[in-house]
């Protein structure tokens, strides 16, 4: 397998970490020397999932960096809608752009693809799994706002359980010294036993609320995330747990004067607007942010032959998955890959115990 792919940001090294960041940087400071850095290269975005940021982002990423751009951003306009099968459809696009970037409703999806890619694959996010290019948006936002990734107290709320944002950032800042963590939700959408054992093996301090009032008071960062409506089995479900977490004046008012909110965005009513003008409220910014990220993203992958991402030591299993959301489950030539961990067998594509 390639070490080309950006499937789990947990693949990348620290160091790798602060190399992608250190470029953003130098983007940000001196953009027109990275004008023609891309010219004559081409990215695919394939969204099969809708987006703003991410799909326009790493577009017009492309775009300054003087490459060009292909894609869908509704699969039904595409081969897709005939039945093309994953496989077939990575197959011939990789032969027509020299980098993907894809998004997908399915678990597993991007490390599916990723199998039958001949040139760099990016996961923008599958299902409710993981989101590691929102996460380095994140991380260039703290490294600009904090200027450090290290001994921060992390806010999470909101819909921590499918909140494939909070899942990655959680993973990343586990690796810095450190931090700590108060996730805050409802009961029923508290972060996934896997993400907890992560905190556990880092040593990484962590709390659970489910008051963000209290819970605001002494945080350098609070990231607020959407419950999510496309994630509940029915609507009954979704309408329980909206707007069950609001920030709003009155509750920032009991935060510290340099704690920064970050959303990865879209917001519905988790923010109320008149928290827009605080200095606090860094959202719009973090997206801005999020687009030097994949600029320096782009650019280590495509041209950096030391920027390696270490690639999944994966075996093949006598289990399939039964994670009815894992990608193993409509597309059936996938093969069973898994790997061990904690002395239990997981499934290589959603991360879920499949013995
Ligand atoms: N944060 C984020 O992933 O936004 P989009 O869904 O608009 O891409």
């Amino acid at each position: 397998m390639s070490n080309k792919n950006l499937i789990d940001l947990e693949a990348v090294s620290v160091p790798q970490i602060a190399k992608i960041v250190k470029k953003a940087r130098k983007i940000m400071q001196s953009p027109a020397d990275f004008r023609h850095a891309c010219d004559g290269k081409i990215l695919a975005t394939l969204f099969y999932e809708p987006s703003t940021r991410t799909q326009m982002s790493f577009q017009t990423a492309m775009l300054k960096l003087g490459g060009r751009t292909i894609g869908f951003d509704n699969p039904m306009n595409s081969s897709v809608a005939k039945g093309e099968s994953l496989k077939d459809t990575i197959s011939v696009i990789s032969g027509y752009a020299d980098i993907i970037a894809i998004r997908h409703p399915v678990e597993g999806t991007a490390m599916a693809a990723s199998l039958y890619s001949q040139v760099p694959l990016i996961n923008c996010g599958d299902g409710g799994h993981l989101h590691p290019t929102q996460t380095l948006t994140d991380i260039v936002t703290l490294s600009c706002e904090k200027e450090r990734l290290d001994h921060l107290k992390i806010g999470v709320c909101g819909d921590l359980l499918n909140g494939r944002t909070v899942h990655s950032l959680i993973k990343t800042l586990a690796k810095y010294e450190g931090n700590s963590f108060v996730l805050i939700s409802t009961p029923e959408l508290g972060v996934p036993l896997y993400i907890i054992d992560i905190l556990e093996k880092n040593g990484c301090t962590y709390e659970i609320s489910h008051n963000l009032a209290d819970a605001i008071t002494d945080l350098d960062v609070l990231y607020m995330t959407r419950i999510q409506r496309e994630r509940f089995k029915n609507e009954e479900e979704y309408q329980a747990q909206k707007n069950v977490f609001v920030l709003d004046r009155e509750k920032l008012d009991r935060a510290r004067a340099d704690m920064i909110i970050l959303h990865p965005l879209p917001r519905v009513n988790e923010i109320t607007v008149d928290i827009d003008d605080d200095p606090r409220a860094l959202y719009f910014k973090q997206a801005q942010y999020g687009m030097y990220g994949r600029m320096a993203l782009i650019l280590l992958l495509l041209q950096d032959e030391d920027f390696l991402i270490e690639a999944p030591n994966a075996d093949i299993s006598q289990h399939r998955c039964k994670n009815p959301k894992c990608i193993t489950q409509t597309e059936a030539y996938l093969p069973s890959l898994s790997y061990r961990k904690l002395g239990m067998q997981m499934c290589e594509f959603c991360d879920k115990r499949i013995d």
